[in-house]
C-alpha cells in the first residue's frame, strides 16, 4: 500500500493507505484523532473543519495523496499547542459563553472561528456571520457562537 507522510499536530506521521482515502477517515479511523467530526462527508456541513498550513479546510474532501511531508494539519486536539497553552483562548471563550449544546459541531466551529481571526482579528457581527455561515449547528447555538468569537477576539 502507498505511504503518505504529513505533519499532524506538530509531529510527522506516516500512514500506509490507498491514495484516494480522504483525510477525515485517515485521521479518525487510522490515527484515532476524532476531534474532526463526520457530518456530511461532502464538504457541506463543516463539522470536520481543521487547519492545513494555518488555513481552514475540510479533511472529508481531501484525498490523503494530496498531502505532502511539509503539510501541517492541525485538528482541535492540536489547537492549544499552537499558542503554547493548555486551552486556546477561543476554547476559553467557548467555555465562558457555554456555547456547546450537543457539542457535535463545536470542534469545527472553533477551528473556523480561529481561521477567521487569523485573517480578521476584530470581526464585526456581520463578518462573523459571513465567515461562519457554512458551519451548521443542528442545536442552533449560533448566537452564543457569535458572542464567543467576539470575546475570543479580545483575548488574542
Ligand atoms: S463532514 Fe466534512 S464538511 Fe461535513
Ligand atoms: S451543538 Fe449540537 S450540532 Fe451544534
Amino acid at each position: 500500500m502507498p505511504q503518505h507522510t504529513f505533519i499532524l499536530n506538530g509531529k510527522p506521521v506516516t500512514v500506509d493507505i490507498e491514495d484516494d482515502v480522504r483525510l477525515l477517515w485517515v485521521l479518525r479511523d487510522v490515527l484515532g484523532v476524532t476531534g474532526p467530526k463526520y457530518g456530511c462527508g461532502l464538504g457541506v456541513c463543516q463539522a470536520c473543519t481543521s487547519h492545513i498550513n494555518g488555513k481552514a479546510f475540510n479533511p472529508c474532501s481531501v484525498p490523503v495523496k494530496d498531502l505532502g511531508p511539509a503539510d501541517e494539519v492541525t485538528t482541535i486536539e492540536g489547537l492549544p499547542a499552537t499558542v503554547g497553552r493548555d486551552l486556546h483562548p477561543m476554547q476559553e471563550a467557548w467555555l465562558e459563553y457555554d456555547v456547546a449544546q450537543c457539542g457535535y459541531c463545536q470542534p469545527g466551529q472553533i477551528m473556523s472561528a480561529c481561521a477567521l481571526l487569523a485573517k480578521n482579528p476584530a470581526p464585526t457581527d456581520g463578518d462573523i456571520d459571513t465567515a461562519m455561515t457554512g458551519n451548521i449547528c443542528r442545536c442552533g447555538t449560533y448566537n452564543r457562537i457569535r458572542e464567543a468569537i467576539t470575546a475570543g477576539a479580545e483575548k488574542f
